[in-house]
């Protein structure tokens, strides 16, 4: 029996209680209705592939809400650390899970095709690692290729009909350089951003002190980097947060780097969550400009017949 929408509502809103302010939450809506379309058809083989897993928190999910669709438990999750696979291979006996680089293609060599691969919040941890201690900074270019080679072995998972899901940060499309004033809205939102500009690791953030103690002037793109980890600051994530760049490709990038691997965009969103969180740190000074978007939603499907 198919369940209907409003169930399915119901069924996340429950479910997904604790992610009610995290972005990804909509990947897995996503690809929950992905998952009911595809399962339609009783001939169809829905299983899923996640490159970059973590401890299982979207395929898990998945996999059990979905455990009435006959081949989902043939699903697989990959990543490189030990201690997130043993988590997994705890919480979802049932499925499998991989310990290994997705980036490379040996250590993937074997896991044959699926109708669904993801990748959430995986990808910008492929370009922060190609921060150079030479530069002090990412690589920018040498680390975008990384991104689309990870990208292009991701594709050679998934079999004909099947959708790549990709969940991630953005760059924002327009000047990045372009400069912006910024007024702090209390002492301690200043004292935040002097530890992200001192301990932020994979772009030197420069910015101009103003004369006024609250306001201070940096590029859009320091901008976008501060206050999308604004919100780790002061955490205990942080030691993790400060060494990964959440943006890499601008919407313009992410459908170019698609389009010359064949796939075709099903549908693109674009969505920031953290908006509140971010307005109380920090009010932005210069007219007509903004906070930046947050995350990307892709849905692009590889041409040809589902087998
Ligand atoms: C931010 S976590 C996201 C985990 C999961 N996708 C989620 O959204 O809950 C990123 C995960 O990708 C893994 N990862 C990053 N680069 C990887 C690579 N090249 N090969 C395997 N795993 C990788 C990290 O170990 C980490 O568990």
């Amino acid at each position: 029996m198919q369940e209907s929408d409003e169930f399915w509502d119901f069924y996340w809103e429950v479910h997904l209680q604790d992610m009610e302010d995290l972005g990804k939450r909509e990947a897995i809506l996503a690809i929950s209705k992905l998952i009911r379309r595809l399962a339609v058809n009783p001939d169809q083989r829905v299983r899923l592939l996640e490159l970059g897993c973590g401890e299982g928190q979207i395929i898990g999910a998945l996999v059990e809400a979905h455990a009435q669709v006959p081949s989902i438990n043939a699903s697989h999750g990959v990543d490189y650390s030990r201690k997130s696979i043993e988590i997994c291979r705890r919480l979802y006996p049932g499925m499998t899970f991989t310990e290994g680089d997705f980036t490379h293609p040996d250590q993937m060599a074997g896991l044959g095709q699926f109708e669904i691969v993801l990748l959430v919040n995986a990808l910008h941890e492929v370009f922060s690692t190609g921060y150079s201690r030479d530069l002090g900074e990412v690589a920018v270019e040498q680390s975008k290729q990384r991104v689309e080679q990870a990208l292009t072995s991701a594709v050679e998972h998934l079999a004909s009909g099947g959708y790549l899901v990709l969940f991630d940060g953005l760059e924002n499309c327009g000047d990045i350089h372009e400069r912006i004033c910024i007024r702090f809205r209390h002492w301690q939102a200043r004292r935040r951003f002097e530890t992200f500009s001192h301990e932020y690791r994979p772009f030197r953030i420069a910015y101009r002190e103003t004369g006024d103690p609250f306001v201070v002037e940096l590029s859009y793109r320091d901008f976008t980097r501060y206050i999308t980890k604004s919100i780790f600051l002061d955490k205990h994530l942080w030691q993790t947060e400060r060494l990964e760049s959440y943006q890499y490709f601008n919407e313009d990038e992410f459908r170019q780097v698609f389009a010359r691997l064949g796939l075709v965009i099903d549908e693109l969103r674009t969505l920031t969550v953290n908006y509140e969180k971010w307005y109380s740190e920090v009010e932005i000074e210069t007219a007509s400009m903004d906070f930046p978007v947050e995350h990307i939603l892709i849905l692009a499907r590889k041409p040809g017949q589902p087998e």
